[in-house]
């Protein structure tokens, strides 16, 4: 059986703080493997194929805005079940809730910034896990 794979996202926040070594290291201290990993500024076309199902909910521009802001490094990371752990390991979406020990919970808090700023992404299934690495290493 081949690994599961899955697209992870280090946001722009995460980038402009310094935190993307510390991401990653912890991703790989999991024991995930990195395929592949790029550097970019998404452009709104990629970012509103990417969140599509949230089309239409108050915080989609905002989301789309932010996430256009600035550089984010986009992961292709493979391991048993790593779409669920790397869920786990990102911890809840708002990091104020987040658990201590999760990437969120431990690096991330309320900015009192109109967007949620949460340090990464990580896709929610394998669907979206493989139409979202196709976006993002075409
Ligand atoms: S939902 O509505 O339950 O599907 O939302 P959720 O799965 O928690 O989040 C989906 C993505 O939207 C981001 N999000 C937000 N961004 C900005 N502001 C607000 N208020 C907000 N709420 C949710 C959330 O971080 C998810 O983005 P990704 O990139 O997948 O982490």
């Amino acid at each position: 059986m081949s690994a599961e794979e899955t697209l992870i996202l280090v946001k722009p926040d995460g980038v402009a703080r310094g935190l993307t070594g510390e991401i990653l290291r912890r991703i790989e201290a999991k024991g995930y493997t990195i395929n592949d990993l790029r550097m970019v500024t998404a452009s709104r076309e990629l970012l509103v194929a990417h969140y599509e199902e949230h089309e239409g909910k108050p915080f989609f521009e905002p989301l789309v805005e932010f996430m256009a802001s600035g550089p984010v490094v986009a992961v292709r990371a493979s391991g048993n079940r790593v779409i669920e752990g790397f869920r786990a390991l990102a911890g809840a979406t708002d990091p104020t809730a987040a658990a201590p020990g999760t990437i969120r919970g431990d690096l991330g808090r309320d900015w009192g910034l109109a967007v949620q700023q949460n340090l990464v992404h990580g896709s929610d299934s394998t669907l979206s896990a493989e139409r979202e690495l196709s976006l993002w290493f075409a």
